[in-house]
């Protein structure tokens, strides 16, 4: 397996990816992204993406998706060490990222990775949903309503 710098070469596949989360954009915090917006750490396994990281740099690092494809590996937990390190190096003073109340395999997983719940958005997901109609409403039996972020101090 090899970890990679997403380059413009990459764009297809990984639109291809946040294609399977409803539509060809993410919506984060009020905001979209398409594929090209964002910069990303993928993971490589035999020329297919098994995991990814994109992320956004203005003031702060958003990680704006991660998702693996073969879990319990530790791909996520290398996927995020090697984003703060970039983050670090472009002077970021923290790494943040925003998941939702019903994803509690991410909440659990954040907070094990040193990450601290950092703001939480009542109901944000009905603005969301204004922008990206295909989010389902339900996860597990459980509400999608509100947006978790988390951060980490760099
Ligand atoms: C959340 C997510 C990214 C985690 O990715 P992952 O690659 O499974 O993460 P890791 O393998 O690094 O860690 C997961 C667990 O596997 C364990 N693990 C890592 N390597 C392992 C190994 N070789 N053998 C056994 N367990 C291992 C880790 O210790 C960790 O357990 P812990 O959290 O209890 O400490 C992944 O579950 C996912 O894609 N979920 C769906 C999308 C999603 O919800 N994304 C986040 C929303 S913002």
């Amino acid at each position: 397996m090899r970890y990679t710098k997403k380059t413009d070469k990459d764009n297809n596949a990984v639109a291809e990816i946040i294609g399977g989360w409803g539509c060809d954009f993410l919506v984060s915090r009020g905001k979209k992204y398409r594929a090209e917006d964002l910069e990303g750490i993928l993971a490589y396994e035999k020329g297919k993406i098994i995991g990814l990281g994109l992320y956004y740099i203005k003031k702060d690092c958003e990680i704006v998706l991660l998702e693996t494809f073969v879990q319990n590996k530790g791909i996520g937990t290398k996927i995020i060490e090697k984003i703060k390190k970039i983050a670090r190096e472009s002077g970021c003073p923290r790494v943040w990222i925003i998941t939702t109340n019903s994803n509690i395999n991410a909440l659990r997983f954040y907070q094990k990775r040193g990450f601290y719940i950092s703001n939480i958005y009542k109901r944000a997901m009905d603005k969301s949903r204004k922008l990206k109609p295909e989010i389902p409403k339900m996860h597990e039996g459980i509400e999608i309503r509100d947006e978790i972020e988390f951060e980490i101090k760099l």
